[in-house]
């Protein structure tokens, strides 16, 4: 299996970087790093344990029956390993596969001619497959139901509609808004997968399966502290690997305890529970100017001077996966365990809600 990155891959656009250690979305500077780490087989890929079950059913049953694996659809927050995921699918079907993302699909000879270049049995990955236009999705549809395409040459009068087909081929499309999928693309995903957050352990296996490849020492404790750090998502704790091993290794012998971990965190403003500068300003906004809420997201992006957009897609999944953050129909509210976290006093005993 190898996967094939051709310059439509080049087109897609990537996040500037600010500040991106705590952010779950992918960056330039991730594409090296997570490619040499990414695991191969179900087996090196940590977590999603139901998940990973049952592509391990499907892919054994289209191999048996010698077939094309059906349509599949992942959906989820950013940076839990989708991507991965389908690399994963590919080398276990022994096919390559092609990877792009929606926003490099913008003129409909973008997604012809990726369709018209698959070979048999191959996966075309498509990413943040809810930004598809409607064109390329009207492209997508016969192609994906019956492996042909639709085009039309002449004009008005003597327009004729050719149907060029194309091999069989398995679309893995990826997205963090499943909500925002057409109908019709997504009543034509055959078998439709959530991935979930991390748990602390996952993410101290994945912490040490890194730390391995890249020759760093680790103790359990340090790993865990990474972990614990990581707000559910491997690519963070492989960020942090990265960081707290360059801190390691500048100040200390190089390998990672539990001390050298929470050290090299606090400097770079990650609390116990991942939280960075941008959400507990989020947190202690709502906290101290709006009596705990709820608020509206416009008034707390004007406020904090981030996009409505950013606030919702980056820093909220998270917040509210953790409980210290909950969504009502009239605004955004923290929960007594933000209080408690950022502390403030509450009279409320309730539970926190962290992994
Ligand atoms: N790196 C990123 N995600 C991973 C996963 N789920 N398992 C192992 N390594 C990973």
């Amino acid at each position: 299996m190898s996967i094939i990155s051709d310059d439509f891959e080049n087109k897609t656009p990537i996040k500037k970087e600010k500040n991106p250690i705590t952010k779950a979305e992918s960056f330039e500077s991730d594409k090296n790093f997570e490619n040499s780490i990414r695991p191969k087989t179900f087996d090196e890929y940590i977590g999603q344990t139901s998940l990973k079950e049952a592509l391990k059913i499907t892919v054994a049953a289209a191999k048996k029956r010698n077939q094309t694996l059906d349509h599949l659809l992942f959906y989820g927050p950013p940076g839990l390993g989708k991507t991965t995921l389908a690399g994963v699918v590919a080398e276990q079907m022994g096919v390559d596969i092609k990877i792009t993302s929606a926003p490099a699909l913008e003129r409909p000879r973008d997604i012809i001619g990726i369709l018209m270049s698959l070979k048999g049995g191959e996966i075309l990955f498509i990413d943040e497959i809810h930004r598809l236009n409607r064109v390329a999705e009207e492209i997508l549809y016969p192609a994906m139901e019956d492996f042909y395409l639709d085009m039309t040459t002449g004009k008005s009068q003597t327009v004729k509609t050719l149907r060029i087909p194309i091999p069989k081929f398995t679309l893995i499309g990826a997205t963090t808004k499943a909500g925002e999928l057409s109908g019709p693309l997504r009543d034509r995903f055959g078998i439709v997968h959530r991935l979930e957050f991390y748990s602390t352990q996952e993410l101290s296996d994945v912490v040490k399966r890194t730390t391995n490849i890249l020759n760093i020492k680790i103790d359990e404790k340090g790993a865990y502290e990474i972990a614990r750090r990581s707000r559910g998502t491997p690519r963070i704790a492989n960020r942090l690997v990265k960081r707290v091993g360059d801190y390691a290794l500048v100040k200390f012998s190089g390998q990672i305890d539990e001390e050298i971990a929470k050290d090299a965190l606090s400097t770079l403003k990650i609390d116990e529970f991942g939280l960075d500068t941008t959400d507990r300003t989020l947190l202690k906004l709502i906290i101290e100017k709006y009596d705990g809420g709820p608020v509206g997201i416009e008034t707390i992006a004007a406020a904090i001077g981030e996009d409505v957009r950013t606030l919702e897609d980056v820093c909220e999944p998270y917040l509210l996966q953790s409980g210290l953050l909950q969504r009502t129909p009239r605004g955004r509210k923290v929960s007594p365990a933000a209080y408690r976290h950022l502390g403030y006093k509450t009279t409320c005993n309730c539970q926190q809600n962290l992994f």
